[in-house]
């Protein structure tokens, strides 16, 4: 397979945890390479859901190598919950599991942080995940965060943490929250770095070992192209790259090792939290939850959807260099009798075939829509191209072919199975 980045070509929870599943029977490696628990990738292996927020999905396949890579700011309260959960599920976890040791720490001053600063936006909030994403990274950048290094190093991290306790503690007294306890954290993150220290490693060293034995390496992208803190819609974003060139600065990989970017994007669009959306649309936000579909994997918040925007995906082909699609969840247009798709913005008269970088121009943006017409069948059966309905081969191809990348999976349902290799 060569390797291989995944990335989600949307606002996120595009299915890239079902794809990962579905890929890693030919990858050897899989790496999480950006963003921390904010993530929530769902798999499906016959009745048993797992959700994986940390731990690559790759683990609930036997015999590979899950690494948590560099770019990514671990809880590791929440990492070894995730960990003890999975056991708990019959999932093995010890040797195949291995955490760099340069990733950074959230800690409970980045999550208090991120839940005051939601508060003090008011109306402009983010509508974070509140897991510390933002405050960790700005650490990572400010150059005073601690790392998994510090974690399982007992002597240097008491005082390393006192020291930071002590500054965050002062800016969540000025922010009127409630201070933390230095025993109260020391405590509970020595025990997770106890915990995890088996799991803590040189990962670049590791990775170019892995490419030297000639093993395929998939890199598995969280959130989306639109929540990327350089290229989404800012400041309604992340705090890490999510794009592709993303992968190689969070695992210690170049650039020219990368062999295929693959986008993954969901038949129609949904985002979780504030910010624009230009397809949103009220119509079909109310029949995928009524189907009780669109219900986001980590906060549970009923996720906003709109129709399939071109401009947007298109847009995700060029920052990502997108070669392969893989568009999920076909199957929630069954129903519907004129799908819309979105092939240009305009400002009154004004066309946009771009996204306007500026947000607030975003936001004005009305979609131009072209019309499709809807297969009205069940796909969830179809496990080839030619077991779809030749109107839902026509809506892929044309989709396809607006992002401007070629078609490679098709998925009709949430399990391994229900997925068409093109
Ligand atoms: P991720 O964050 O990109 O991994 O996506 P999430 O797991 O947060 O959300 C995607 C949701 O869609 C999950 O509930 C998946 O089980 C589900 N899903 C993925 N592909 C399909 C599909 O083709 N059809 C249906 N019905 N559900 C799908
Ligand atoms: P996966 O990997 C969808 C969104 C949040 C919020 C913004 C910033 O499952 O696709 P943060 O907590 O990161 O500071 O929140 O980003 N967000 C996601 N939306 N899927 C995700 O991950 C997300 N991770 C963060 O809702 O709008
Ligand atoms: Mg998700």
């Amino acid at each position: 397979m060569a390797n291989t980045i995944l990335v989600g070509a949307q606002w996120g929870d595009e299915g890239k945890g079902k794809i990962i599943d579905v890929l890693t029977e030919r990858a050897d490696v899989v790496v999480r390479t950006q963003g921390g628990n904010n993530a929530g990738h769902t798999v499906f292996l016959g009745q048993k859901k797992y959700v994986l927020h940390l731990i690559p999905s790759g683990i609930l396949r036997r015999q590979k190598l899950c690494v948590i890579g560099n770019g990514v700011v671990i809880d590791p309260v929440g990492l070894v919950n995730e960990i003890q959960g999975l056991q708990k599920l019959g999932v093995k976890i010890g040797r195949n599991l291995v955490v760099s040791e340069t990733a950074h720490v959230v800690f409970p001053y980045h999550r208090e942080l991120d839940a005051q600063r939601e508060v003090l936006k008011g109306k402009h909030k983010i509508g974070t995940t509140k897991r510390g994403i933002g405050p960790a990274y700005g650490d990572k950048a400010a150059r005073v965060g601690l790392r998994m290094i510090d974690l399982v190093n007992p002597e240097q991290f008491a005082e390393k943490l006192q020291r930071r306790l002590k500054e965050n503690n002062e800016v969540l007294k000025a922010l009127g929250a409630r201070p933390l306890s230095l025993k109260q954290v020391h405590a509970e993150y020595r025990a997770a770095g106890d915990f995890l220290k088996p799991f803590v490693a040189n990962t670049v060293v590791l990775l170019h070992d892995a490419m030297r034995r000639g093993d395929d390496i998939l890199f598995e992208g969280a959130q989306g192209t639109f929540l990327d803190l350089d290229h989404g819609t800012y400041p309604y974003v992340t705090s890490s790259n999510t794009t592709a060139g993303g992968a190689c600065t969070g695992s210690g990989v170049p650039p020219h090792r990368m062999d295929r970017v693959v986008g993954v994007m969901k038949a129609y669009t949904t985002r979780v939290g504030e910010g624009p959306l230009p397809t949103e649309s009220a119509e079909i936000a109310d029949m995928l939850h009524a189907m009780g579909r669109e219900f986001g994997a980590t906060t549970g918040r009923a996720r906003r959807c709109g129709w399939f925007d071109s401009v947007a995906t298109r847009h995700a082909a060029m920052v990502n260099g997108l070669d392969d699609l893989a568009v999920t969840n076909l199957d929630g247009l069954d129903t519907v009798e004129t799908i819309k798709v979105c092939i240009a913005y305009r400002i009154g008269r004004k066309r946009y075939d771009y996204a306007p970088n500026d947000v607030q121009l975003l936001a004005q943006c009305e979609p131009i829509y072209a019309e499709f017409d809807g297969w009205r069948t069940p796909t969830t059966k179809a496990r080839k191209w030619k077991d779809l309905p030749a109107k839902a081969r026509m809506y892929l191809k044309a989709i396809a072919e607006l992002t401007g990348a070629k078609l490679a999976i098709a998925s009709v349902g949430p399990a391994r199975e229900q997925t068409i290799l093109l």
